[in-house]
């Protein structure tokens, strides 16, 4: 197989549009999977992604094809959808040369299939735009075709129109692949240099790393060095990504495949990093390369006690496999000894949780997340602030930095005034308001990230009866007028509970917070006072009345299965809950700034 027979290519789409079911089809009719193995969405191979139907990592997988009696290989790389992990969506369109951008007909153009096909036109890629799930009854092709057109300034037949679920247009989408898409370029005699694009643990073979090779090539038993991390290693296997991996000798300019060589952890592999033999290196890595660093950061707590190891040993392995997740051991006066996670954003947060809770049986209290702020003191000291309890005391303290996004919102125009309303109320300042057709509009802000952490995404989608799609990306810290909240429960201050928050919502923050928190801690045999408190000055104040509760005073006649199974159930309903001082403190009410209306 020569350069001229191989093309390299994603599908890039907003969440939803449906690339993982196109993606089923070309594996289909490429006969890459045989029917027997045909399940829905082969690529998604994890649990949680069938499950949920998203894309949590990309895959690769290469399929033979056909066409006027020549043979190609193709390479299809699937990339994950949703913001959390556009770095790896920037990775996989680096080892392409075109990307199928597939807008789903019912929907039309949303945020990611924006800032994904800027990401391709940065890149380069040839763009073969489809127009997916043509067979619904609310299709819009008229529409729909104008904004592509629009958008990329193509032809009008340049639009494949497709289904991934009748199976349309999937032959068409195949012929503009071969045709449309350019064959790699790369100089096969020099040195190797290979992109790392995903990387994937297995518990047998340790981490196994994607790799497109840009220029040169590589054999089996190679002594390589991954550049950026200067680590060195033999390369023990190489091969393509069939629907298994399939161990090959060599791999050549061009090549989309794996490599395997004894490394036993993520963090040894970065993403983006670049492969060279030992002897012989390539000068200068390839370019582009940037160390992904969590955004959001939460406190995860084991309810018993005891669990406490138990749960370090279930993160070390999560993380053996996710090398964006971080944590550091960390202790609160409410909830004892856990650790501060750090996650690329709040649905990586959502996976992690769930993943503990299923695959390692650990129910956690999770704290209100926040993000990385920056602290100065007044000695001229700098340092990363992953918790509001790390905050200097007001005499120390200089001045506060945090991260700011520039964050693309795309709706109907009808929603506009509920959408500025929202992002004003977050501390936005608008930049941009751009028509894409008469009736929807983009809409470009620059917000702090710590005001889209807690519920943003989802009021957004409320007011704009989900007309609305998001897209964000980090545009560095900036000075912030941030105080510390603090949460009293009977007198005492509970640190899980405390937020930095930007001064002018501190009071109506205050007030709300302990309204939410006064519905969520259920009453006790005594009165419980909460207060919302910055230094020692209180701003807010609720009292949850005491009970006297006797769930079996119901069951007279002692019936004693009954009143066995209440005193149960009772019981159950403790689990997640928390002993703060005398107070019982569920698990949502540690959660409860997400709740704020
Ligand atoms: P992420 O991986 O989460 O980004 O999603 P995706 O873009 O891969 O979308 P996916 O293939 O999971 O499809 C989303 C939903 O749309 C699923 O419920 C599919 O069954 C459905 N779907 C996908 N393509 C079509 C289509 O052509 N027609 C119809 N009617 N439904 C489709």
């Amino acid at each position: 197989m020569t350069m001229n027979e191989i093309r390299n290519f994603c599908i890039i789409a907003h969440i939803d549009h449906g690339k993982s079911t196109l993606a089923d089809r070309l594996l289909e009719i490429t006969e890459t999977v045989s029917e027997r193995d045909q399940k829905e969405q082969v690529l998604d191979n994890m649990d949680l992604e069938r499950e949920r139907g998203i894309t949590i990592k990309s895959h690769a997988i290469q399929m033979d094809y056909k066409q006027n009696g020549k043979k190609y290989t193709l390479n299809l790389i699937d990339t994950p959808g949703h913001v959390d992990f556009s770095y790896e969506v920037s990775r996989s369109i680096a080892a392409c040369e075109g990307a199928l951008l597939i807008v789903d007909a019912t929907q039309g153009i949303q945020a990611q299939t924006i800032s994904n096909l800027y990401l391709a036109m940065e890149n380069d890629l040839e763009i073969i735009p489809v127009m997916n799930k043509m067979d619904m009854p609310n299709a819009m092709p008229e529409e729909v075709r104008e904004q592509i057109i629009d958008l990329i300034g193509c032809e009008e037949d340049d639009i494949i129109e497709a289904s991934g679920k009748t199976g349309l247009g999937v032959q068409k989408i195949l012929e503009a692949i071969v045709e449309k898409v350019p064959s790699p370029t790369g100089d096969t005699k020099a040195p190797l240099q290979a992109l790392i694009f995903d990387s994937e643990f297995n518990s047998f073979r340790g981490i196994i790393a994607y790799i497109r090779v840009i220029n040169g090539e590589i054999h089996k038993g190679d002594k390589v060095k991954f550049v950026n991390t200067g680590k060195e290693y033999t390369a023990d296997e190489i091969g393509v990504l069939r629907l298994i991996q399939e161990p090959r000798k060599v791999l050549r300019t061009g090549d989309v495949g794996y490599i395997i060589s004894g490394i036993k952890t993520s963090s040894e592999v970065k993403v983006g990093d670049t492969v060279t033999h030992l002897e012989r290196p390539c000068e200068k890595a390839i370019e582009g390369f940037e160390e992904v660093k969590p955004m959001v950061y939460a406190g995860i707590y084991p309810i018993d006690a005891e669990d406490y190891e138990d749960l370090r040993a279930s993160i070390e392995k999560l993380q053996l496999n996710d090398a964006s997740l971080t944590f550091e051991p960390e202790s609160s006066l409410a909830l004892g000894f856990g650790f501060r996670c750090g996650f690329l954003g709040m649905l990586h947060m959502e996976i992690i949780q769930e993943r503990l809770d299923r695959e390692f049986d650990m129910s956690v209290i999770t704290t209100v997340p926040n993000v990385m702020y920056i602290a100065h003191t007044k000695k001229g000291d700098t340092f990363e602030m992953h918790n509001p309890s790390d905050m200097p005391g007001p005499n120390e303290l200089d001045y506060i930095e945090e991260p700011y996004i520039k964050a693309q919102i795309i709706t109907r125009a009808d929603f506009i005034g509920q959408v500025m309303t929202l992002c004003l109320s977050k501390r936005g300042v608008l930049k941009n308001q751009h028509y894409l057709t008469s009736d929807r509009v983009e809409l470009t802000f620059e917000l702090p990230l710590g005001e889209i952490v807690f519920d943003f995404y989802d009021k957004l989608k409320s007011i704009s009866k989900g007309y609305a799609s998001f897209d964000y990306y980090t545009i560095g810290y900036r000075n912030a007028n941030l105080i510390k909240l603090d949460i009293l429960l009977n007198g005492e201050s509970v640190d899980a509970l405390s937020t930095l928050i930007h001064f002018d919502n501190a009071y109506s923050f205050g007030r709300r917070m302990c309204e939410k928190l006064k519905e969520l801690i259920p009453r006790q045999q005594f009165d419980i006072a909460i207060q919302a408190a910055i230094g020692a000055k209180v701003i807010a104040r609720e009292t949850v009345k005491a009970v006297r509760k006797d769930v079996t005073a119901k069951c007279y006649g002692g019936d004693i299965t009954r009143k066995r199974k209440l005193l149960e159930k009772q019981k159950k309903g403790k689990k997640r809950m928390k002993q703060v001082g005398n107070v019982e403190v569920p698990q949502k009410a540690f959660l409860a700034v997400l709740k704020l209306d």
